[in-house]
């Protein structure tokens, strides 16, 4: 058991402490992330692009996110671990419970995160009966990008937007325990904060979330190609990946980031 538990996220949330959480997918990062006290660490289907170089989360499969999670997970004596569920892994409540299943005995997983809205609520009631801890994922679903046609901010015309937070409440009520929004503009990242009671975890969402997650390759300046929303925490650090993920965790806690500039309107 971690020392951060779904209690604790949840608390954060009604007292106002910010939530902080980054991707890690081996042993190595995933002790210096815990060690330097991150509340979540994702096991992001991420991977398949800053570890395995795809061009997407698309070939990520649930062997590589199980392989993955198991070497994270051992390290995590503080960080509560969050495993994602990767492409078609959930398409019905059988295979979401079979899957979110393997992620936690097998991958060592606090908790699972599941993509998709509305299409998803009986998968989320099934695992929450099941005592299956589950973040849902909306906004930029990168599983879907070749539907999308690329990766753009989801939610800017007012009809997706009501939808979104609509989705939002129901995968609430069909038991999820947090939710993550990827690419939304600060105004419907603001309405769904409020709109929710468990947290909400934001990557190009703007400042005014629960807490704030960024891909490790993308904030430590070695990915391919880092998105507007993210930061190089580690170019001029003197503390080195240490000091970078410290300076990240400070600057979440104290709102200083996402600044104006990594936000979408
Ligand atoms: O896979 C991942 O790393 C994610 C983040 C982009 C939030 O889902």
């Amino acid at each position: 058991m971690s020392i951060v538990t779904l209690k604790k996220l949840k608390k954060m949330k009604q007292a106002g402490d910010k939530i902080t959480m980054l991707t890690a997918y081996d042993a190595s990062f995933a002790r210096l992330l815990d060690q330097q006290k991150i509340d979540v660490i994702l096991v992001g289907d991420s991977l398949g692009m800053v570890m395995q170089g795809h061009d997407s989360t698309i070939p990520v499969t649930m062997d590589d996110m199980v392989y993955h999670s198991k070497m994270v997970s051992p390290e995590c004596k503080y960080s509560l671990v969050l495993s994602d569920l990767p492409f078609m892994s959930c398409t019905s409540p059988v295979q979401a419970i079979k899957n979110a299943t393997r992620l936690m005995q097998e991958g060592g997983a606090h908790m699972v995160k599941m993509e998709g809205g509305e299409s998803q609520a009986e998968n989320v009631k099934q695992l929450a009966r099941h005592g299956v801890p589950l973040c849902a994922h909306l906004g930029l679903q990168p599983q879907s990008v070749h539907k999308l046609g690329g990766y753009f901010v989801q939610g800017r015309a007012v009809e997706i937007a009501d939808k979104m937070i609509e989705d939002a409440l129901l995968l609430q009520d069909a038991g999820a325990d947090m939710v993550l929004i990827e690419c939304v503009p600060v105004a419907l990242a603001n309405r769904l904060t409020q709109a929710l009671e468990v947290p909400v975890i934001g990557i190009g969402a703007g400042r005014s979330c629960d807490g704030q997650v960024l891909v490790l390759q993308d904030m430590l300046g070695i990915s391919k190609k880092a998105p507007r929303f993210s930061q190089d925490f580690l170019t001029g650090q003197s503390e080195g990946i240490s000091g970078a993920v410290a300076t990240y965790i400070d600057q979440v806690k104290t709102g200083a980031f996402p600044s104006d500039e990594q936000c979408f309107l």
